[in-house]
């Protein structure tokens, strides 16, 4: 008996071990796909998603969709069976009140749903985004530390943070009170059916000495049911208030493109880069683009130029394939940028006006992704002279092993500009895109170093926006977008 009694609660034991290990793999396997999905996206600056989302996303909606939705789903299909079969046991004691209560049962089940899972939907959706507003508050406030220190707004910030609270708490409650509900007013439905069953029995003529074996039998068995069936409820509860983080999980990875597709695709650039018919808006916006041509010839030195909220910075992230283009095409030797778009990024340099800065050494940032015995020394030693970053830094002193701090603390903005245009050419583009990256700089160390890009047409292709009469000289053609 007690050996028989172990080997249950070690089988037992080890099924629950498998199913949750089973649901953290695919959760991690979710959470994994949802953040390689957005690190290769394409056209993430479409999606008007602030990154608090974008975090949410990767990190509690594959969690909620495993806790709570397959779980959830796992737990109604085995209680369902379990229900059945009293019902089954129930309808071979005595088919009157057998079928009675099971009729009765499903439809209080029906009942309770009907009003119980309504508006939930929305509440779940309400509640999965005020999740993200209290990370977007929260990492908002610790980034503007500063400036909110300098203002004195602390208990602005604190006022916002308590309410963004408040409301996940009031959601919260609401919810947990919708979950605990089902049970009580199982346990009042059952003593009704009981009575209920008693009532009939007598009715039909059945004698009391057999009734009450009868009876016993199901209240025994309604009993057993009510945990059941009120898991039944509060899962299928917590499912449809999780319909948005499927619909989500779902949306978003639909996005994610296939690009192993045309895989030959844009491999190389040898000619010409053609802007044909490119319109553009953003979701919220109206044509920030209208029906613009051009051609960037292979080896020059391209300006774009228009006042500021022109559609510069625009025009750039559409030649590289961060935006989709409204209408309209941008040709590589012929070929749609969208048909690779993976390849196509690989030929290209882009520097934008804000460098991302991680917070590691001058050279790993320098060279991002590049493991340090991997480093082309030469190509770094010119690199560092191109970009002029020799000025504050010195290769044989140390100085690229020092920590930059987070965000770049402790450089300037015009030392940060310059590491990005060394990120940029340690790549060894074909294409380079600069977008205002020398606005930080002085007049004459921005001279300098465009004097030195230009030497590099004769292997790199160069976009240049800027609004310095000066630096558009330099360049062998123009577009002006304030036409
Ligand atoms: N993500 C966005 N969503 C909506 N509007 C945007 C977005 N980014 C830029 N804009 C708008 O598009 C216009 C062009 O912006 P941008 O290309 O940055 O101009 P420029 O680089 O020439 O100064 C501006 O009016 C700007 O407000
Ligand atoms: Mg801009």
């Amino acid at each position: 008996m007690i050996i028989f009694y172990l080997i249950k609660t070690i089988i037992i034991i080890l099924i629950s071990y498998i199913k949750s290990k089973k649901l953290l793999e695919l959760n991690a396997s979710i959470s994994q796909k949802m953040f390689s999905g957005y690190i290769n996206q394409e056209i993430s600056l479409t999606i008007p998603s602030n990154s608090a989302y974008i975090t949410r996303n990767i990190i509690d909606f594959p969690s909620a969709f495993t806790n709570k939705v397959l779980l959830g789903i796992f737990t109604i299909f085995s209680e369902a069976i379990f229900v059945l079969g009293v019902f089954f046991i129930f309808i071979n004691l005595n088919t009157l009140i057998g079928l009675s209560i099971t009729v009765l049962t499903f439809f209080f089940i029906f009942i309770f749903s009907f009003f119980n899972l309504k508006n939930l939907n929305k509440f779940g959706k309400t509640l999965n985004d005020q999740y993200a507003k209290r990370v977007k508050v929260a990492r908002e406030a610790i980034e503007g530390l500063k400036d909110i220190n300098l203002l004195n707004k602390q208990d602005f910030y604190n006022e916002i943070y308590i309410n963004e609270n408040s409301k996940i708490i009031d959601l919260n409650a609401m919810f947990e009170l919708r979950a605990v509900l089902p049970r009580y007013l199982l346990e009042f439905f059952t003593i009704t059916l009981i009575s209920l069953s008693m009532l009939i029995l007598l009715y039909s003529g059945v004698s009391v000495s057999e009734i009450f074996p009868l009876i016993s039998i199901l209240a025994a068995g309604l009993l057993k049911l009510i945990p059941s069936i009120s898991k039944i409820l509060s899962f299928s509860q917590r499912i449809k208030s999780h319909e948005n983080t499927i619909d989500t999980i779902y949306n978003e990875a639909k996005k994610f493109k296939k690009i192993d597709q045309n895989i030959n695709a844009l491999k190389s650039f040898e000619n010409e880069i053609e802007i044909k018919n490119l319109s553009f808006r953003y979701p919220t916006t109206e044509n920030i683009l209208q029906n613009v041509n051009f051609t960037i010839k292979k080896n020059t030195m391209f300006g774009i130029k228009g006042v500021s909220g022109a559609g510069k910075s625009t025009c750039l992230n559409l030649i590289s394939g961060f935006l989709n283009p409204t209408s309209g095409m941008i040709l590589s030797d012929g070929h749609d940028i969208f048909d690779n778009i993976y390849n196509w990024q690989k030929l290209l340099g882009l520097i934008p006006q804000k460098v991302f800065i991680s917070d590691d050494t001058l050279i790993s940032n320098i060279c991002l992704g590049v493991k340090k015995k991997d480093i082309d020394e030469n190509l770094l030693r010119n690199i560092i002279k191109i970009s002029k970053i020799d000025q504050f830094a010195d290769i044989n002193k140390g100085d690229f092993d020092k920590i930059v701090g987070e965000r770049g603390s402790n450089l300037s903005a015009g030392q940060i500009q310059r590491i990005g245009l060394a990120r940029t050419l340690y790549k060894k583009p074909k294409i380079i895109i600069l977008d205002e990256v020398t606005s930080a700089l002085d007049k004459i160390t921005e001279n300098e170093i465009f004097n030195d890009i230009k030497k590099l047409k004769s292997e790199i292709t160069i976009i240049v926006v800027s609004h310095d009469e000066k630096i558009m000289s330099m360049c062998d053609d123009f577009y002006d977008l304030s036409k």
